[in-house]
């Protein structure tokens, strides 16, 4: 195992009747931006149990968040934030809004030229509005970590930032709040924190013997509860150890003092950016092909993944059997797994590869392995 630091200050809330606690949690001081979506909010009653919690607190409202949020919108709430001396942000959304406000906190007190550098340039950040998070949908842990990725569409980029100041200082996670989701947003959900964990769990052994029962724990709870979040009626346990698992896969937890790949993701941002696909519909296109071509380096630990997770014996193992199962899972949700589901060709390959390159020589996963070559033999295969 890997020498590791862990901190992580983000105060969990999580439980049904939870929304009203923001009230204590927000100083009665402090002049609070809200930041939301496109609106589901507003029809879902989380706008009106977040108001009544806030009645007492000086508060202001910034709607319009776009999913794979913008940052032109994103730089017109960062000026709403200096205009009006905000000092704290509830982000009440999804992944997009928690991490559509940790870039705005960050903007809003960005001291050099052009807050785009922060994504661009990794330009340093010295200060940050404090933040915190209403979820509503889980998947993607921001809730729960310092991660984000904002999207520039006029140049096709979507980009991450990691800083300790991003996270939120506390969020809540009201299961009940996932009754509204749509069901093609549940299956989004599951598919993105089941693949966080295969970025962190997937690679090659290092003798971290709890974080790959926790990873395989993870994997098991969205295996099974799954199908009946996403296409049965809504059940409150089941949704509870959904957002838990989410929350659970990428709070930095499961990935302390191991190898990590995230290859998965980096393609699939480009395909959002180049083809417009939500996040995890990308990723379920990818993860498979690139089970298949990284078999010779994740041998060892798809192996361990067919047996702990699928209960597939080392005599039964077959690779394409264990891709084909985690496809079916990923279908059974109604996310589909092949490019051609979204109209994307071999012709199309170059350019997401020449996105990711970004004019560099691009050297992914865990072990930098993930070539040029390795990226279009992935999406070929996913044809
Ligand atoms: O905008 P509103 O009206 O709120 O509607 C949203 C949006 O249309 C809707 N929704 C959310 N909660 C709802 C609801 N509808 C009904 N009832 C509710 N309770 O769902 C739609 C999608 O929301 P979005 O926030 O975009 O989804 P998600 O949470 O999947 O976030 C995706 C973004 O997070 C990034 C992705 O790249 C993408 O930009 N990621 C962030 C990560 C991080 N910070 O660590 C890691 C991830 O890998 C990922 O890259
Ligand atoms: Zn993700």
């Amino acid at each position: 195992m890997y020498s590791f630091e862990y901190r992580n200050p983000v105060k969990v809330i999580f439980g049904a009747g939870t929304i009203s606690k923001i009230a204590t949690e927000i100083p009665k001081t402090a002049k609070v931006l809200i930041t939301y979506g496109g609106g589901s909010i507003m029809k879902n009653g989380v706008y009106n149990q977040v108001k009544e919690a806030l009645k007492d607190h000086e508060s202001y409202e910034f709607g319009g968040i776009e999913a794979n949020p913008e940052f032109e919108t994103l730089m017109k709430a960062a000026a709403v934030v200096k205009e009006k001396n905000i000092d704290f942000l509830l982000a009440v959304g999804g992944g997009s809004v928690l991490d559509g406000t940790k870039f705005i906190a960050a903007a809003a007190k960005y001291e050099g030229e052009d807050a785009w550098d922060i994504l661009a340039k990794g330009a340093s950040i010295s200060a940050s509005v404090p933040l915190a998070g209403v979820l509503t949908l889980p998947a993607t842990g921001s809730e729960m970590n310092m991660g984000a990725v904002v999207s520039r569409r006029e140049f096709k980029l979507k980009l991450a930032f990691l800083h300790p100041l991003s996270y939120p200082q506390f969020s809540v996670l009201d299961p009940n709040v996932m009754e509204s989701l749509p069901v093609r947003q549940k299956a989004n959900g599951v598919v993105d924190a089941f693949i966080h964990v295969m970025e962190q769990y997937l690679t090659f052994p290092n003798e971290a013997s709890i974080q790959d029962h926790w990873s395989e724990g993870v994997l098991k709870t969205l295996s099974c509860y799954g199908e009946r979040y996403v296409l049965e009626d809504f059940n409150y346990d089941i949704a509870a150890n959904v957002m838990w698992a989410a929350t659970s896969a990428l709070n930095g937890i499961i990935g302390l003092g191991v190898p990590q790949d995230w290859a998965t993701h980096m393609i699939g941002h480009e395909i959002t950016a180049l083809h417009g696909l939500d996040h995890a519909q990308t990723l379920a296109v990818v993860m498979p092909g690139m089970m298949r071509v990284m078999f010779d380096l994740k041998e060892e630990k798809i192996r361990q993944f067919a047996r702990n997770v699928y209960s597939i014996s080392n005599e039964e193992f077959d690779l394409e059997l264990v891709i084909e199962k985690t496809e079916k899972f990923f279908q059974s949700l109604g996310v589909k797994t092949k490019l051609s589901d979204y109209g994307i060709e071999e012709k199309d390959i170059p350019a997401i590869i020449e996105n990711l390159a970004k004019g560099n020589e691009i050297k992914l996963g865990e072990k930098g392995l993930v070539n040029a070559e390795k990226v279009e033999l992935i999406l070929k295969s996913q044809l």
